[in-house]
């Protein structure tokens, strides 16, 4: 089986790319995948940080490009997973690598080191540096929340990933809320869906500890059991094509809430 090069992106700061990019790629290796996370936020790098890993960077993806830095000097080893690596992006505002220098670099180093999933972690703008990855990638997982600009957001995007070339592209929404009554006015699941234009592949909800996790590089398998756990394995089941149901594992849902969350919770 050929490598997955998957772009994790929006053109909306601040929606979970990055949180998603690491906790999909830990449970990835932790499901037998040799998984690399590549940083490609260039001038904000931040993978490093959630990992936990920013006093280990000493090259970046940008020096391998560009430079000629051996791959094997730029790679970290994650400490929770033999199977997860991690490529930082330059620490600075620097330049995109150029497309095609980037995409034989990924390709190159995905043979040479035999990844199975490679994860690209954009930043939240349609600039060089998102034309750079996604010009690696064949598969796009599109990120919004909730929030009206946020699915605006992930709409143009679709379009934007699109027009680079990637066709497959896949929905997840973060930051669910359905432990409560969805407030008035807000998009159900089925409308975000629908105003998208993208098939859904996962549910993240809401959860005040990863932020506070994220503080001392803390990722997903700190907090087993619950039901973020939950969203993260069964969307990296789903991106190994099982057909499993969005909220497998997850406990304790109020089906009415989720319900109204799913269907739309506006007045007909
Ligand atoms: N499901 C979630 N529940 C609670 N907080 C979350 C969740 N997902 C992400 N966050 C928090 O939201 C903030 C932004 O997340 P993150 O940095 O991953 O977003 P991003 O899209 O990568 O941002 P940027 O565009 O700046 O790169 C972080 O503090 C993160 O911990
Ligand atoms: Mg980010």
């Amino acid at each position: 089986m050929g490598v997955k090069k998957i772009i994790i992106t929006s053109c909306k700061g601040g929606v979970g790319k990055s949180t998603i990019a690491a906790n999909l790629g830990l449970r990835l290796a932790q499901n037998g995948h040799k998984t690399l996370l590549v940083d490609c936020d260039f001038g904000i790098r931040s993978l490093d940080l959630i990992l936990g890993a920013e006093d280990r960077v000493v090259f970046d993806i940008r020096d391998v490009a560009i430079r000629g830095v051996e791959f094997s000097r730029a790679v970290i080893s994650d400490n929770r997973s033999p199977l997860l690596d991690f490529c930082a992006a330059p620490a600075g505002e620097c330049q995109a690598i150029e497309p095609s220098l980037f995409r034989a670099t990924i390709n190159r180093v995905a043979e040479e080191h035999g990844y199975e999933y490679i994860l690209l972690d954009t930043p939240g703008d349609e600039g060089d540096t998102f034309t750079m990855a996604a010009s690696a990638a064949e598969s796009a997982l599109i990120i919004s929340t909730m929030l009206p600009t946020s699915i605006r957001a992930a709409e143009k995007t679709g379009v934007a990933v699109a027009e680079a070339g990637i066709t497959n592209q896949r929905l997840i929404i973060n930051c669910f809320d359905f432990t409560t009554k969805p407030p008035p006015g807000q998009a159900s699941v089925l409308e975000i869906v629908d105003k998208t234009y993208l098939q859904l592949i996962g549910i993240i909800p809401y959860d005040s500890r990863l932020p506070e996790l994220q503080l001392k590089g803390g990722l997903i398998d700190e907090l087993p059991g619950t039901n973020t756990a939950a969203a993260f394995a069964n969307i990296a089941q789903r991106l190994t094509g099982r057909n499993i149901p969005l909220f497998t594992s997850f406990r304790g849902i109020n089906r009415k809430n989720l319900m109204k969350h799913i269907l739309s919770t506006r007045p007909v």
